[in-house]
Protein backbone atom coordinates (compact mmCIF):
# COMPACT_ATOMS: atom_id res chain seq x y z
CA UNK A 1 0.00 0.00 0.00
CA UNK A 2 1.19 3.82 -0.94
CA UNK A 3 -0.74 6.23 0.65
CA UNK A 4 1.51 8.92 -1.07
CA UNK A 5 -0.68 8.33 -4.13
CA UNK A 6 -3.01 9.24 -3.14
CA UNK A 7 -4.45 12.69 -3.98
CA UNK A 8 -7.40 14.12 -2.61
CA UNK A 9 -10.10 11.66 0.20
CA UNK A 10 -13.59 13.64 -0.43
CA UNK A 11 -17.19 12.66 0.82
CA UNK A 12 -20.26 13.17 -0.19
CA UNK A 13 -23.29 13.22 1.77
CA UNK A 14 -26.60 11.04 1.91
CA UNK A 15 -28.29 10.54 -1.17
CA UNK A 16 -25.83 13.33 -3.19
CA UNK A 17 -26.27 11.17 -6.37
CA UNK A 18 -26.07 7.67 -4.63
CA UNK A 19 -29.03 5.38 -4.24
CA UNK A 20 -28.51 4.38 -1.14
CA UNK A 21 -28.43 7.17 2.33
CA UNK A 22 -24.68 6.21 3.03
CA UNK A 23 -21.91 8.50 3.23
CA UNK A 24 -19.45 7.81 0.87
CA UNK A 25 -16.24 8.80 0.95
CA UNK A 26 -13.98 8.72 -2.96
CA UNK A 27 -10.41 7.85 -3.06
CA UNK A 28 -8.84 9.72 -6.14
CA UNK A 29 -5.15 8.54 -6.72
CA UNK A 30 -2.54 10.08 -9.12
CA UNK A 31 -2.67 6.49 -10.78
CA UNK A 32 -5.10 3.56 -10.88
CA UNK A 33 -5.82 1.95 -7.65
CA UNK A 34 -7.00 -1.04 -6.32
CA UNK A 35 -9.94 -1.93 -3.72
CA UNK A 36 -7.82 -3.12 -1.34
CA UNK A 37 -5.21 -0.01 -1.34
CA UNK A 38 -8.08 2.25 -1.44
CA UNK A 39 -9.48 0.59 1.98
CA UNK A 40 -5.72 0.49 3.04
CA UNK A 41 -5.33 4.27 2.71
CA UNK A 42 -8.70 4.72 4.08
CA UNK A 43 -8.19 2.83 6.82
CA UNK A 44 -4.49 4.30 7.67
CA UNK A 45 -5.98 7.91 6.87
CA UNK A 46 -9.44 7.80 9.77
CA UNK A 47 -8.54 4.26 11.58
CA UNK A 48 -12.02 4.26 10.63
CA UNK A 49 -14.25 0.86 10.81
CA UNK A 50 -14.47 0.06 6.90
CA UNK A 51 -17.77 -1.96 6.11
CA UNK A 52 -17.10 -2.70 2.37
CA UNK A 53 -15.50 -1.25 -0.55
CA UNK A 54 -18.24 -0.92 -2.90
CA UNK A 55 -15.65 -0.41 -6.19
CA UNK A 56 -12.54 0.16 -7.03
CA UNK A 57 -12.30 3.71 -6.06
CA UNK A 58 -15.26 3.92 -3.58
CA UNK A 59 -14.95 3.08 0.17
CA UNK A 60 -17.98 3.21 2.62
CA UNK A 61 -17.32 3.32 6.14
CA UNK A 62 -19.39 3.36 9.06
CA UNK A 63 -19.77 6.73 9.98
CA UNK A 64 -21.03 6.34 13.34
CA UNK A 65 -18.32 3.91 14.69
CA UNK A 66 -15.67 6.13 13.26
CA UNK A 67 -16.42 9.15 14.29
CA UNK A 68 -16.22 9.25 18.27
CA UNK A 69 -12.28 7.68 17.96
CA UNK A 70 -10.64 11.20 18.34
CA UNK A 71 -8.90 12.96 21.07
CA UNK A 72 -9.99 15.85 22.72
CA UNK A 73 -8.28 19.17 21.04
CA UNK A 74 -5.79 20.81 23.57
CA UNK A 75 -4.41 23.86 21.39
CA UNK A 76 -5.68 26.50 18.84
CA UNK A 77 -3.16 25.26 16.57
CA UNK A 78 -5.08 21.82 16.38
CA UNK A 79 -8.49 23.80 16.01
CA UNK A 80 -7.79 26.09 13.44
CA UNK A 81 -5.84 23.20 11.00
CA UNK A 82 -7.92 20.66 11.27
CA UNK A 83 -7.55 17.37 9.10
CA UNK A 84 -10.25 15.55 6.37
CA UNK A 85 -11.25 13.56 9.20
CA UNK A 86 -11.70 16.48 12.10
CA UNK A 87 -13.53 18.18 8.92
CA UNK A 88 -16.08 15.38 9.44
CA UNK A 89 -17.19 16.08 12.88
CA UNK A 90 -16.96 19.96 13.52
CA UNK A 91 -19.98 21.81 11.53
CA UNK A 92 -18.07 25.31 11.98
CA UNK A 93 -15.79 27.36 9.95
CA UNK A 94 -12.20 28.13 11.10
CA UNK A 95 -12.99 31.52 12.37
CA UNK A 96 -16.08 29.82 14.64
CA UNK A 97 -13.91 27.22 15.81
CA UNK A 98 -10.90 29.63 16.69
CA UNK A 99 -13.62 32.53 18.56
CA UNK A 100 -15.56 29.67 20.45
CA UNK A 101 -11.59 27.98 21.32
CA UNK A 102 -10.65 32.59 22.27
CA UNK A 103 -13.72 32.75 24.19
CA UNK A 104 -14.36 29.38 26.28
CA UNK A 105 -10.25 29.96 27.36
CA UNK A 106 -10.71 33.15 28.43
CA UNK A 107 -14.15 32.59 30.54
CA UNK A 108 -13.44 29.24 31.42
CA UNK A 109 -16.98 29.05 32.85
CA UNK A 110 -17.83 26.58 35.54
CA UNK A 111 -20.85 25.61 33.62
CA UNK A 112 -21.63 25.59 30.14
CA UNK A 113 -24.91 24.20 27.87
CA UNK A 114 -24.95 23.21 24.86
CA UNK A 115 -28.01 22.52 22.14
CA UNK A 116 -26.94 20.30 19.73
CA UNK A 117 -24.09 18.11 19.68
CA UNK A 118 -24.18 16.50 17.09
CA UNK A 119 -20.79 14.45 16.59
CA UNK A 120 -18.53 16.37 19.34
CA UNK A 121 -16.71 19.23 17.81
CA UNK A 122 -17.82 22.16 19.64
CA UNK A 123 -18.51 20.02 22.61
CA UNK A 124 -14.85 18.91 22.79
CA UNK A 125 -13.65 22.72 23.47
CA UNK A 126 -16.65 23.22 25.78
CA UNK A 127 -15.59 20.06 27.64
CA UNK A 128 -11.89 21.16 27.44
CA UNK A 129 -12.57 24.11 28.92
CA UNK A 130 -15.41 23.80 31.46
CA UNK A 131 -15.78 22.57 34.79
CA UNK A 132 -18.97 21.17 34.08
CA UNK A 133 -20.92 20.76 30.62
CA UNK A 134 -25.05 19.37 29.82
CA UNK A 135 -25.04 18.41 26.27
CA UNK A 136 -28.99 19.10 25.04
CA UNK A 137 -29.55 16.42 21.86
CA UNK A 138 -32.42 15.36 20.61
CA UNK A 139 -30.43 12.41 18.93
CA UNK A 140 -30.33 9.60 21.58
CA UNK A 141 -26.86 8.36 19.89
CA UNK A 142 -25.30 11.57 20.98
CA UNK A 143 -24.93 10.27 25.09
CA UNK A 144 -23.26 6.32 23.54
CA UNK A 145 -21.23 7.87 20.80
CA UNK A 146 -19.64 10.62 22.92
CA UNK A 147 -20.21 9.74 26.39
CA UNK A 148 -16.63 7.92 26.95
CA UNK A 149 -14.62 10.62 25.34
CA UNK A 150 -15.97 13.21 27.94
CA UNK A 151 -16.00 12.87 31.35
CA UNK A 152 -17.25 16.51 32.65
CA UNK A 153 -20.39 16.33 30.18
CA UNK A 154 -23.90 15.16 31.53
CA UNK A 155 -25.81 14.16 28.11
CA UNK A 156 -29.48 15.36 28.40
CA UNK A 157 -31.73 13.08 25.04
CA UNK A 158 -34.95 14.66 24.07
CA UNK A 159 -36.18 17.76 22.17
CA UNK A 160 -34.54 20.97 24.02
CA UNK A 161 -38.18 22.66 24.11
CA UNK A 162 -38.97 20.09 26.99
CA UNK A 163 -35.31 19.52 28.24
CA UNK A 164 -34.10 23.04 28.61
CA UNK A 165 -36.33 24.60 31.30
CA UNK A 166 -36.02 21.66 33.91
CA UNK A 167 -32.28 21.83 33.59
CA UNK A 168 -32.39 25.54 33.89
CA UNK A 169 -34.57 24.91 36.80
CA UNK A 170 -32.07 22.67 38.39
CA UNK A 171 -29.35 24.64 37.87
CA UNK A 172 -31.02 27.96 39.12
CA UNK A 173 -32.48 25.85 42.51
CA UNK A 174 -28.53 24.51 42.84
CA UNK A 175 -27.00 28.03 42.61
CA UNK A 176 -24.92 26.90 39.83
CA UNK A 177 -22.84 29.34 37.85
CA UNK A 178 -24.04 29.30 34.53
CA UNK A 179 -21.42 30.96 32.50
CA UNK A 180 -21.59 29.74 28.74
CA UNK A 181 -24.60 28.82 26.60
CA UNK A 182 -24.23 27.44 22.65
CA UNK A 183 -27.15 27.20 20.65
CA UNK A 184 -26.79 24.73 17.85
CA UNK A 185 -29.93 22.53 18.05
CA UNK A 186 -33.24 23.17 16.29
CA UNK A 187 -32.24 25.79 13.14
CA UNK A 188 -35.85 26.49 12.82
CA UNK A 189 -36.71 29.77 13.56
CA UNK A 190 -39.23 28.76 15.68
CA UNK A 191 -36.87 26.51 17.42
CA UNK A 192 -33.86 28.75 17.86
CA UNK A 193 -36.68 31.04 18.93
CA UNK A 194 -37.96 28.91 21.74
CA UNK A 195 -34.55 27.70 22.79
CA UNK A 196 -33.24 31.82 23.59
CA UNK A 197 -36.33 32.51 25.31
CA UNK A 198 -36.22 29.80 27.51
CA UNK A 199 -32.45 30.58 28.07
CA UNK A 200 -33.80 34.11 29.15
CA UNK A 201 -35.67 32.78 31.87
CA UNK A 202 -32.16 32.21 33.70
CA UNK A 203 -31.16 35.07 36.24
CA UNK A 204 -27.77 35.53 35.87
CA UNK A 205 -25.60 35.28 38.74
CA UNK A 206 -22.64 36.06 36.51
CA UNK A 207 -22.26 37.02 33.69
CA UNK A 208 -23.56 34.48 30.56
CA UNK A 209 -22.03 34.38 27.20
CA UNK A 210 -24.44 33.33 25.00
CA UNK A 211 -23.43 31.89 21.39
CA UNK A 212 -25.93 31.28 18.66
CA UNK A 213 -24.63 29.17 15.51
CA UNK A 214 -26.00 29.58 11.99
CA UNK A 215 -26.92 33.50 11.82
CA UNK A 216 -26.04 34.16 9.01
CA UNK A 217 -29.01 31.43 7.88
CA UNK A 218 -32.12 33.83 6.91
CA UNK A 219 -34.25 30.97 8.72
CA UNK A 220 -31.79 30.93 12.08
CA UNK A 221 -31.52 34.77 11.67
CA UNK A 222 -35.21 35.68 11.65
CA UNK A 223 -35.80 33.43 14.86
CA UNK A 224 -32.67 35.00 16.50
CA UNK A 225 -34.33 38.75 15.68
CA UNK A 226 -37.82 37.40 16.44
CA UNK A 227 -37.13 36.74 20.41
CA UNK A 228 -38.20 38.47 22.95
CA UNK A 229 -34.61 39.94 24.07
CA UNK A 230 -36.28 43.29 25.08
CA UNK A 231 -38.11 41.83 28.38
CA UNK A 232 -35.32 40.28 29.86
CA UNK A 233 -33.64 42.81 31.74
CA UNK A 234 -30.33 41.08 32.09
CA UNK A 235 -29.49 41.51 28.53
CA UNK A 236 -27.10 43.90 27.88
CA UNK A 237 -25.66 43.46 24.88
CA UNK A 238 -27.04 41.12 21.43
CA UNK A 239 -24.54 41.28 18.16
CA UNK A 240 -26.01 38.91 15.21
CA UNK A 241 -22.71 39.28 13.24
CA UNK A 242 -20.11 37.98 16.12
CA UNK A 243 -18.69 35.96 13.35
CA UNK A 244 -20.13 36.08 9.73
CA UNK A 245 -21.23 33.08 8.11
CA UNK A 246 -20.57 31.95 4.42
CA UNK A 247 -22.31 31.26 1.46
CA UNK A 248 -21.52 27.94 0.41
CA UNK A 249 -20.65 26.27 -3.37
CA UNK A 250 -20.71 22.36 -2.43
CA UNK A 251 -23.46 20.14 -2.84
CA UNK A 252 -25.71 19.53 -1.10
CA UNK A 253 -25.61 22.99 0.51
CA UNK A 254 -24.55 25.19 -3.20
CA UNK A 255 -25.74 28.37 -2.38
CA UNK A 256 -27.11 27.96 1.11
CA UNK A 257 -25.91 30.32 3.60
CA UNK A 258 -24.80 28.58 6.69
CA UNK A 259 -22.73 29.64 9.58
CA UNK A 260 -21.73 32.63 11.71
CA UNK A 261 -22.06 33.34 15.30
CA UNK A 262 -24.65 35.66 17.10
CA UNK A 263 -23.70 36.92 20.24
CA UNK A 264 -25.79 37.54 23.57
CA UNK A 265 -24.67 38.86 26.98
CA UNK A 266 -26.28 38.36 29.70
CA UNK A 267 -25.16 40.30 32.83
CA UNK A 268 -26.43 40.12 36.93
CA UNK A 269 -27.32 43.48 37.01
CA UNK A 270 -30.72 45.01 35.55
CA UNK A 271 -30.23 47.05 32.09
CA UNK A 272 -31.56 50.63 32.12
CA UNK A 273 -32.85 51.58 28.38
CA UNK A 274 -34.01 49.70 25.62
CA UNK A 275 -31.91 47.23 24.18
CA UNK A 276 -30.84 47.64 20.37
CA UNK A 277 -30.17 44.86 18.17
CA UNK A 278 -26.78 44.93 16.58
CA UNK A 279 -25.52 43.67 13.25
CA UNK A 280 -22.75 44.68 11.71
CA UNK A 281 -23.08 42.26 8.63
CA UNK A 282 -26.09 43.24 7.84
CA UNK A 283 -25.20 44.58 4.26
CA UNK A 284 -22.98 41.69 3.75
CA UNK A 285 -26.08 39.26 5.34
CA UNK A 286 -28.21 40.94 2.52
CA UNK A 287 -25.55 41.01 -0.59
CA UNK A 288 -25.44 37.36 0.44
CA UNK A 289 -29.19 36.73 0.00
CA UNK A 290 -29.25 38.02 -3.33
CA UNK A 291 -27.33 35.36 -4.49
CA UNK A 292 -28.69 32.65 -2.35
CA UNK A 293 -30.76 29.75 -3.63
CA UNK A 294 -32.60 30.99 0.46
CA UNK A 295 -33.63 33.61 -1.72
CA UNK A 296 -37.41 33.77 -1.74
CA UNK A 297 -38.75 34.52 -5.89
CA UNK A 298 -38.89 38.02 -5.53
CA UNK A 299 -38.37 38.94 -2.28
CA UNK A 300 -35.22 40.27 -2.92
CA UNK A 301 -34.98 43.19 -5.50
C1 LIG B 1 -25.56 21.41 13.58
S1 LIG B 1 -25.63 20.07 14.69
C2 LIG B 1 -24.65 20.62 16.04
C3 LIG B 1 -23.19 20.73 15.70
C4 LIG B 1 -22.26 20.94 16.88
N1 LIG B 1 -22.65 22.06 17.71
C5 LIG B 1 -20.84 21.18 16.38
O1 LIG B 1 -20.56 22.29 15.90
O2 LIG B 1 -20.01 20.28 16.47
C6 LIG B 1 -27.26 20.17 15.30
C7 LIG B 1 -27.60 19.16 16.39
O3 LIG B 1 -28.80 19.59 16.99
C8 LIG B 1 -29.61 18.50 17.30
N2 LIG B 1 -31.00 18.95 17.37
C9 LIG B 1 -31.82 19.28 16.34
N3 LIG B 1 -33.02 19.66 16.81
C10 LIG B 1 -32.95 19.58 18.16
C11 LIG B 1 -33.87 19.84 19.23
N4 LIG B 1 -35.12 20.28 18.98
N5 LIG B 1 -33.47 19.64 20.49
C12 LIG B 1 -32.21 19.19 20.76
N6 LIG B 1 -31.30 18.94 19.80
C13 LIG B 1 -31.67 19.13 18.53
C14 LIG B 1 -29.33 17.50 16.18
O4 LIG B 1 -29.62 16.18 16.60
C15 LIG B 1 -27.85 17.74 15.90
O5 LIG B 1 -27.07 16.83 16.64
Amino acid sequence: MNIHRVKSLRHTFPNEGHPDDKTRYIVTSAQPITADEAMACFNQWAKSHVMYVSSREEVLIDYEAWLPEKEVPQSLKEILFVDEHERQIWQMTSAERATLFFLLSQINPQCSIEIGSSNGGSLAVLSQFSQIVYSLDIDPTCKTRLGPRFSNVEFITGDSRATLVPLLHRLQTENSTLEFVLIDGDHTAEGIKHDIENVLQFKPNQPVYILMHDSFNPEVRAGIQSANWQDCLYVHWVELDLVPGILLNRMPFHRQMWGGFAFALLRPVVRRGKLELSANQAPLQQAAIKQSAQNPPGSVA
